[in-house]
């Protein structure tokens, strides 16, 4: 038989004439076996690597990690150079003023571990600090003031990244941001657009509008040098002391100052005692991966892995990629899930938060059975509200991998675009106004038109409730994607679908991100779509008794894919700023 195969195969090949060989073999190349780097179907393609990559929302921040990486800095180390290079170049929503969260996965150890940098209210907050006289929250106060921001975490939380799991110095993290701080960098499109949309806003701080604006008063245009000399100061004080500088040294001193000057509420003890803090990830399954995100004081993982598990229940491959049937599962998966939101969630540290519970297969199920396959489910029919949503995506979200398999999810914010608007002056640091995320009021949705209770109510040295999921879905014990994204209540959504689009439509990771997304929070009681999807399905919809409302743009998505030995990326053609590069 060993003799006889080839022989049989030559007496087939002596009689196929030479054209009919030529193009058997060209066929064979071109509708053979797929391309790993480019398949044939895909409409879309991602940044291919092996060694390592990154994605960002800004090019200066995937430059300065990716250079990290070559050098041989592991993914954590990565990650917080990008986390402390955005605060200088993304100004918007990079910050030492803010917080955020970071899952990551660590090769050595074979763990996933969850840093919660997110700023906690002040000593001196009280519960109804933003009620005016009426007992009406004032949005001015709790959005645009001095009052709007939160005790920051981002130092504490990079910091705390890099000491505990990374291998360069704090200095060299630091180098690329004071760097680009002291000499500046020319403006791109994307930061000269939100200077000029956030212009009325700023002009309340004579910092902010030394720092962003000329002396005429114009945003740096496209192509300008923006330097930052008080946010290099602030940084080199990092750099030399460490997060103490900014906790209980010398920037802490001038946010101390400038708090009593202006009658804000944060003061030396608040900085003092702020800690970031370790968390277990919340871990779930869905077909077959491993999913591990945010914790509370985020709201992301929990309801990320509610919304998997009741869409586990039903087969999403064959119902097809956003046709109404499909729409229909995400969007009453969706409602369910907002509306535990805003009755279940809030600081784990105040108050016990059922994650076990909101997390369970059996509930899943109960919620499964609630789900009529023929008709939406009035939200009203679950709990009354309404929503008013006012800023776009202004968090940030980046994610990196590195050759030893270490992977980081981080996202990290001011909330609003340059937060309050407010800079520390002398510091460079743009103020958070995360104190929005609070329920102000019982039932009183906030910018994002999420409404919450007691459990999300102002407390002192509370953290507010977030929806921001940075996450890792793990496969045989391996990253298999990171991913994240800004969007205030939609960053939930936008993660979820990332992954469905993933798992159940085969998408490579620039098709799930390019692909249309819906949101659905409960209230109001509107499934919002992008723009792109049919006229049919939404007709579809609509007879279901969907209010179907085609609007802005849902998240921000970077993210990273890994394959065998490739590593797959996409930045989010949403905000066209962003920038994967691997080597
Ligand atoms: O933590 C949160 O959920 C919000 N502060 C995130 C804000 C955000 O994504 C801004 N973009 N819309």
């Amino acid at each position: 038989m060993d003799i006889l195969f080839p022989m049989s195969i030559s007496k087939i090949l002596s009689k196929i004439s030479l054209p009919f060989l030529l193009i058997l073999i060209s066929t064979s190349q071109v509708f053979g076996q797929e391309d790993p780097l480019y398949s044939r179907k895909a409409r879309f393609h991602p940044v291919v690597a092996t060694n390592g990559m990154v994605a960002t929302e800004n090019k200066y921040a995937t430059e300065a990690g990716l250079q990290v990486l070559k050098e041989g800095g592991n993914a954590v180390d990565a990650a917080v150079t990008i986390g402390f290079t955005l605060a200088v170049t993304f100004p918007r929503a990079g910050n030492l003023g803010g917080g955020g969260f970071m899952v990551a996965y660590l090769a050595d150890t074979n763990e996933v571990i969850a840093i919660d940098y997110r700023e906690k209210s002040p000593l001196q907050a009280t519960r109804d600090m933003f009620l005016d006289k009426a007992g009406n929250v004032d949005k001015q106060k709790s959005r645009n003031s001095i009052f709007s921001a939160g005790v920051p975490g981002t130092v504490a939380g990079l910091t705390m990244a890099l000491e505990k799991y990374g291998t360069i110095s704090l200095q060299r993290a630091l180098q690329p941001a004071i760097e680009l701080a002291q000499k500046g960098f020319p403006v791109d499109q994307e930061l000269s657009k939100s200077l000029i949309r956030a212009k009325k806003q700023m002009q309340k701080s004579a910092s902010s509008m030394e720092i962003f604006y000329k002396e005429n008063g114009e945003p740096y245009q496209e192509g300008e040098l923006l330097t930052q000399k008080d946010l290099a100061w602030s940084l080199q004080q990092i750099s030399k002391n460490g997060p103490n500088a900014f906790y209980e040294g010398a920037v802490a001193m001038k946010i101390d100052s400038f708090m009593k000057q202006e009658g804000g509420l944060i003061t030396k003890e608040d900085m003092q005692k702020y800690q970031a803090v370790l968390r277990e990830p919340v871990q779930g399954k869905y077909r077959g991966y491993d999913i591990y995100s945010m914790p509370p004081p985020s709201s992301g993982g929990v309801h990320l892995i509610q919304m998997l598990n009741i869409l586990e229940l039903f087969p999403l491959s064959s119902l097809g990629q956003n046709t109404a049937k499909t729409i229909h599962i995400l969007a009453e998966s969706m409602k369910y899930a907002y509306a535990d939101r805003s009755k279940h969630l809030g600081d784990p540290d105040f108050s016990p938060v059922p994650v076990s519970e909101l997390t369970s297969e059996k509930y899943a199920k109960s919620i499964k059975d609630l789900i009529k396959m023929e008709k939406s489910r009035p939200s009203s029919e679950i709990l009354p509200g309404n929503m008013n949503i006012e800023e776009g995506p202004n968090t940030t979200h980046f994610s990196v991998i590195d050759n030893d398999g270490n992977a980081v999810s981080n996202t990290y914010t001011l909330n609003f675009s340059y937060g309050s608007k407010i800079t520390v002056p002398g510091t460079g640091i743009l103020l958070n106004n995360e104190m929005d995320d609070f329920s102000a009021k019982p039932g009183v949705p906030n910018a994002y038109g999420l409404v919450g209770g007691k459990l999300n109510s102002i407390e002192p040295e509370k953290r507010m409730l977030s929806s921001m999921s940075p996450t890792i879905v793990m496969k045989d014990g391996k990253p298999y994607l990171i991913t994240g994204s800004p969007g205030g209540s939609r960053i939930i959504t936008t993660v979820l679908q990332i992954i469905v689009n993933v798992i159940d439509f085969d998408m490579n990771i620039a098709e799930a991100t390019n692909a249309v997304r819906v949101h659905h929070q409960w209230l109001p009681d509107v499934l919002m779509v992008e723009r792109g999807l049919s006229g049919d399905t939404i007709k579809i919809l609509t007879d279901m008794g969907y209010r179907v409302e085609v609007g802005s743009t849902i998240g921000v998505a970077e993210s990273i894919m890994k394959k065998g030995e490739y590593m797959y990326g996409a930045s989010d053609p949403r905000r066209p700023g962003g920038l994967t590069a691997g080597y």
